[in-house]
């Protein structure tokens, strides 16, 4: 991994350098937690946010973390540093994903197989933002038939190192073929199928993205499913929810089925690194043109300000 940054538990080096034991839990059996913030102007955004939710990861998966929020915060930054000092890129805005696995052990469950305490590794790359012409293009959505987890199986409000359901309806969805040569195969997307995969709940509501919260526009009405149909509390749509208080706009948290996406005037996703983004087409449904709507706009702007805001 060129121009990537790693840091594993206190231990710095460049991203080909960086390894991790077989047995870690976090390879065994996904045994681990994560989150993604990226840096606006140099500063990793929300950071306090992304912490605490991991924090309440943690205790949804029973796990004990023995680092602390402050010495994650420190390594973090650390590591963006000498990503600025490896790379020489000291301008450039970077996305972090920290993980912690449970620790590296013996072969089984139980948490006596345990030898170490929990694990960190801190990834740090340049980021790969949104361009204002993928904003207008906007997202080609497919519902997955494969569903969301149930909140009493994987709970989707944990962020947890298992993201195997998410990745499989990203499978089913996204159409990749193989080229380069079978030493060393190459997938690339095929040219206009669907760019991502959203998935419903046993009911047949939509939950959410692989990667990110859903939303739509009626008649100026803005609609997301509730946290408790099992999602991730995503830092952004709950600033998305804020921001329509300000601005007025009526936001409602109700479960819906793929149907009122087709019908809608506008749908948009969310997530810290695409922040508030345009979907364009829902299975085989055209939304506003094919363009991003005004509430979506809107809503895109207002979030932007709220980020100049507050990364003081
Ligand atoms: C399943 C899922 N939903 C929603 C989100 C968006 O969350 P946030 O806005 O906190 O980045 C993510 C982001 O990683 C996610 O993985």
């Amino acid at each position: 991994m060129k121009n990537t940054v790693v840091n594993i538990n206190g231990q710095i080096s460049t991203g080909e350098a960086a390894l991790v034991s077989v047995f870690d839990r976090s390879y065994l059996y996904g045994d681990s937690l994560y989150e993604v913030v990226r840096t606006y102007h140099g500063k990793y955004f929300g950071l306090d946010e992304h912490l605490e939710r991991m924090n309440s990861s943690a205790r949804l998966c029973h796990m004990e973390l023995d680092q602390s929020n402050e010495h994650y915060k420190q390594e973090m930054y650390r590591t963006y540093q000498e990503f600025q000092n490896l790379t020489g890129q000291k301008k450039t805005e970077v996305y972090c994903r920290i993980i912690v696995s449970r620790g590296v052990g013996k072969i089984g469950f139980g948490q006596l197989n345990l030898l170490t305490p929990t694990q960190y590794t801190i990834i740090v790359m340049p980021l790969d933002a949104p361009t204002p012409q993928q904003f207008e293009k906007g997202l080609y959505l497919k519902v997955a038939q494969r569903l969301r987890n149930d909140r009493r199986a994987l709970d989707p409000a944990m962020k947890s190192g298992n993201y195997l359901n998410s990745l499989l309806a990203y499978l089913e969805s996204v159409e990749e073929h193989r080229s380069g040569n079978e030493e060393w195969p190459q997938y690339s997307k095929v040219p206009g199928t669907a760019d991502d995969a959203l998935m419903c709940n046993f009911d047949a509501h939509i939950t959410e993205g692989t990667t990110f919260n859903i939303f739509y526009v009626k008649n100026g009405i803005v609609v997301t499913p509730p946290l408790d149909i099992g999602i991730l509390d995503g830092i952004t749509r709950a600033e998305i929810i804020k921001i329509c208080q300000k601005l007025e706009i009526e936001c409602r948290e109700v479960r819906f089925p793929k149907e009122r996406l087709y019908e809608a005037d506008e749908v948009f996703i969310s997530s810290s690194i695409k922040e508030v983004f345009p979907v364009s087409r829902v299975d085989d449904h055209t939304i506003h043109g094919g363009r991003p709507g005004p509430v979506t706009k809107k809503l895109a702007e207002a979030f932007k300000k709220w980020i100049t805001d507050h990364n003081e």
